[in-house]
């Protein structure tokens, strides 16, 4: 991705959180400059990989396949042997109309992802199968706590203030509805690794390259080792 068209997604999500009366922390807004001058009080951010993380997905098509996160906080068990004991995370996330998510599970992370304001959140899901395939069998799921069953690749659509569980090897992909409007997207989940704990359904770029052709507005957790 451009990194022109990254600031362009930062500002308008930062625009959208506003509007919705979300804040993040004070240093979401932190220019290169103060990031150098207190990167050696940071080592949490960079370790557990807190902050702005836009993506793609490799697709060269953010506004239909993509998606726009701010990871507030998590854990690491062991990260270049430095140990964060947190065991939870959380991030927040701006999903537009008709912007997927593409099909993946996580081996390790069970995680809630709530409609917290806007439009309407509307997934697919299936089982993964022995194979990591997508298993026919109909299946269970909790929405906010109230258990309820679906059919293999059926949709659920959640409205503002309800939220899924998604548990390990359960494929889920996912967008908001057409004419529903954005939504402002929360997860609570367990500890989150990116890197290492999701297992998309098609080969799909995670971290995009980025093409520098102007200054940062923000800095992305992918930019952390290599700017600073
Ligand atoms: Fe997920």
């Amino acid at each position: 991705m451009k990194r022109s068209e990254i600031n362009n997604v930062i500002r308008a999500t930062e625009d959208f959180f506003a509007k919705h009366c979300f804040h993040l922390p004070a240093w979401a807004r932190w220019d290169i400059d103060t990031w150098k001058k207190n990167k050696n009080q940071c080592s949490e951010i960079f370790d557990c990989s807190l902050g702005w993380d836009i993506t793609d997905f490799g697709s060269g098509d953010f506004l239909r396949r993509g998606l726009t996160l701010f990871t507030l906080r998590n854990g690491s068990q062991a990260r270049d042997g430095k140990e964060y004991p947190k065991v939870y995370a959380e991030k927040i996330m701006m999903v537009r109309e008709e912007q997927e998510t593409p099909f993946h599970f996580h081996w390790s992370k069970m995680e809630d992802i709530i409609n917290r304001g806007g439009g309407l959140l509307a997934f697919e899901l299936y089982r993964a199968d022995e194979g990591e395939g997508f298993d026919p069998k109909p299946f269970r799921v909790s929405v906010d706590g109230v258990e309820t069953e679906l059919k293999a690749g059926s949709s659920l659509v959640l409205e503002p203030g309800s939220s899924l569980t998604l548990p390990q090897y359960l494929y889920h992909r996912f967008y908001a509805v057409k004419g529903s409007g954005p939504v402002l997207c929360g997860e609570v989940s367990m500890v989150n690794d990116d890197s290492n704990d999701n297992r998309f359904k098609e080969e799909v770029g995670r971290f995009p390259d980025i093409r520098e052709d102007e200054e940062p507005w923000r800095l992305m957790v992918g930019d952390y080792g290599r700017l600073l």
